[in-house]
Parts: C-alpha cells; sequence; structure tokens
C-alpha cells in the first residue's frame, strides 16, 4: 500500500512520519508514537475515549485519518499533562472519585480541559454537554460532573 509523508506537531514535538492512506490518528498515536494514554474504545466515534486535541479542539482520533492531520498539532494526555488545569483536574477527578476503571478518564479530562479553556465557569448543562460524546461504563456520571463543577471557576 502506498505510503505518505505528514508533517506534524505532537506534544510539542516536530514530527515526521510516514502513514498509510487509511491509518487513523488513534493508531498513529498508539502504536507508531507509543503514546497509549489515549484509549481505543470503539473505533466507530461512539464513546470519546480516544478523545486528543486537533489544532486545540477535541476530536475522537479514531475516526480521524492520520494523512488528515498534515500539518497539524496533536496534543495528547501525555502532553496535556503539566498544564497547571489539568491539574487541577486531574485533582478534583480523584478528590471527587470520579475515576475507576480510569479507561475513560483521559478523554473526559481532555472534553473537560477543552470546556473550561472557552467557558471558565460553565453552568452543569453545559458540563454535561461537552461530554456527551464520552461515555463511562463504571461512575454513573454525578462524580465527574462535581469534578469538572469544582475545578469551574478556580
Ligand atoms: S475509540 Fe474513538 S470514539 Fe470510541
Ligand atoms: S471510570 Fe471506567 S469507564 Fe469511566
Amino acid at each position: 500500500m502506498n505510503v505518505t509523508t505528514i508533517e506534524v506537531t505532537v506534544n510539542g514535538s516536530r514530527e515526521s512520519l510516514q502513514v498509510r492512506p487509511n491509518l487513523s490518528l488513534l493508531h498513529l498515536l498508539r502504536e507508531d508514537l507509543a503514546l497509549t494514554g489515549t484509549k481505543n474504545g470503539c473505533e466507530a466515534g461512539e464513546c470519546g475515549a480516544c478523545i486528543v486535541l486537533l489544532d486545540g479542539e477535541p476530536v475522537n482520533s479514531c475516526i480521524v485519518l492520520a494523512v488528515e492531520c498534515d500539518g497539524c498539532t496533536i496534543e495528547t494526555i501525555e502532553g496535556l499533562n503539566d498544564l497547571p488545569l489539568m491539574q487541577k483536574l486531574q485533582k478534583a477527578f480523584m478528590d471527587e472519585n470520579a475515576i475507576q476503571c480510569g479507561f475513560c478518564t483521559p478523554g473526559m479530562l481532555i472534553s473537560s480541559l477543552a470546556l473550561l479553556r472557552r467557558n471558565p465557569n460553565p453552568a452543569d448543562a453545559e458540563i454535561r454537554t461537552a461530554l456527551l460524546g464520552n461515555l463511562c461504563r463504571c461512575t454513573g456520571y454525578e462524580r465527574i460532573i462535581s469534578a469538572v463543577r469544582s475545578t469551574a471557576g478556580i
């Protein structure tokens, strides 16, 4: 199969990568770049476990082709970990017991970060709307909503 060279910035590092036309951004991150904090849940754009920031906007990386990312900036949970707002979110998730198995947590945190960047003090309804694309099998969501609420406005 033909390969294409793409140039991307991943977590601040400029990368030149050879990709197959059918390679998803999710597989590029997990398998080619060993960034396994991005989770593979459904591979159908349904669960949000694979969310990353693409040019600052949250996307389901399983339904984005790597070739579409040429020239783009990609941020994964590994690259966002040290941001002060992400650290506040992580502490709130722990304090509110909003993590059980943790599979959904990277995607939840990135969606929450994106929300709080565009609206630092969202209403509960806005938090729920922002997390509609993130499925959690464990927590029942209320603790996650509480964690985001407790981070808002800090
Ligand atoms: S793995 Fe991408 S949305 Fe579920
Ligand atoms: S904590 Fe298990 S899927 Fe959300």
